[in-house]
């Protein structure tokens, strides 16, 4: 393992990538060597702010033509993460592309085969996999102590950022999908969705999206940026027990319930007969360790690339999150008809 830190340029300096610098420049294994942002003036101005040593430009190249960088970090507007990731991985680059890796299911493709041909790590941002509270989810999930899941219930809702070029699904679902997707350990079959335009003519405010997964499991999604309060809650409902995941809250990530219903176990001879069990048990709300999920993710998006370390969110992962949403977006345009994603693949 080299002790020389990797070489790091990031592409976009806008809300988010900031955070990426930030994170970058905190973890001794990265040195973030050039700031790259189509608006010159805010390059340099996040440049000053955070890591005055490296290179502020409006070229992308000037990056890619330098070989101390090893990895790229996109963090630029979705329309736009296929031309910079394939110029990155063209150019011999690691490339962490944000969410949602690309726009079709055609780019992603393109881009797992250049990752693939050229080498290269390819890890899309799906920060919620370095959440501790979702992990603890999952680990509930698979040692059986929710039973069989049921179902997700997720409500990402908030007044604003309103974007122009993408619509709330494109801007929120992919962070439901990658945390569903990974707690059910299966991709949806099918995704119907209805959404809303209020705020501007085509794009959608209000998405309510209902997502069928394999052995009967669903999921629905209620995703708006026209909200009065801002929530991020999940729900797991398991035969045995049931959990919640509030991002929001501080000292209640996650809360266990240990309640369930069940039914008399064979089909009763009358109506009478018929037992319904109802219990309501404790509520349990586990210590977590917390650790920023992004600075979690930058720091195994560096270990990947120095230590070749399987990827945690690879370019596959961030097809299949692209997929769904691929999905969701064509039944948005037929009418909320639930579409499978065999007909997007
Ligand atoms: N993981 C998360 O929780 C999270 C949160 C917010 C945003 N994001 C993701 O981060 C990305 C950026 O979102 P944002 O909210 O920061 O957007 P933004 O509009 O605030 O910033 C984008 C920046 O990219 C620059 N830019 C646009 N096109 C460019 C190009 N071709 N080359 C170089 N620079 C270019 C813009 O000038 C702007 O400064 C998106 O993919 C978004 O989905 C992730």
């Amino acid at each position: 393992m080299s002790a020389a830190p990797t070489g790091v340029a990031v592409v976009g300096t806008g809300y988010w990538g900031p955070a990426l610098v930030r994170n970058f420049a905190a973890l001794p294994a990265a040195q973030v060597l050039h700031l790259i942002d189509r608006d010159l003036e805010r390059a340099r101005s996040v440049r000053d702010r955070l890591v005055p040593e490296a290179g502020a430009h409006d070229d992308l190249q000037v990056a890619l033509a330098d070989p101390a960088v090893r990895a790229v970090a996109v963090a630029t507007p979705a329309a736009t993460h296929f031309d910079i990731a394939s110029a990155a991985l063209r150019a011999g680059k690691h490339t962490l592309v944000e969410k949602p890796l690309a726009m079709t299911v055609a780019q992603c493709h393109e881009l797992e085969r250049l990752a693939e041909v050229g080498g290269l790590v390819l890890m899309v941002g799906h920060v919620f996999r370095f959440n501790v509270a979702v992990e603890r989810i999952k680990q509930y999930v698979d040692s059986g102590d929710l039973g069989a899941i049921h179902y997700v219930h997720s409500r990402r809702v908030n007044l604003g950022r309103v974007q122009a070029d993408i619509n709330a699904l494109w801007s929120f679902a992919p962070h439901d999908f990658s945390i569903v997707n990974y707690w059910m350990g299966a991709e949806p079959l099918t995704v119907a969705a209805r959404g809303f335009a209020y705020i501007q003519k085509g794009v959608e405010d209000v998405i309510f999206c209902t997502v069928e997964y394999p052995g009967g499991r669903g999921a629905h999604l209620h995703i708006s940026w026209l909200d009065p309060r801002k929530v991020r809650e999940m729900t797991v409902v398991g035969s045995r027990r049931m959990a919640v995941f509030d991002d929001i809250s501080n000292d209640a990530k996650v809360r266990l319930y240990d309640s369930s219903v069940s039914t008399s176990p064979a089909p009763p001879e009358s109506f009478a007969d018929w037992q319904v069990d109802i219990r309501h048990g404790e509520v349990s709300i586990p210590r977590l360790g917390w650790v920023e999920p992004l600075r979690a993710e930058l720091d195994h998006f560096l270990s990947c690339v120095r230590d070749g370390i399987p990827c945690r969110t690879p370019g596959a992962q961030g097809r299949a999150i692209t997929e769904a949403i691929v999905a969701a977006q064509e039944s948005l345009k037929r009418g909320g008809v639930a579409v499978p994603l065999s007909e997007i693949r």
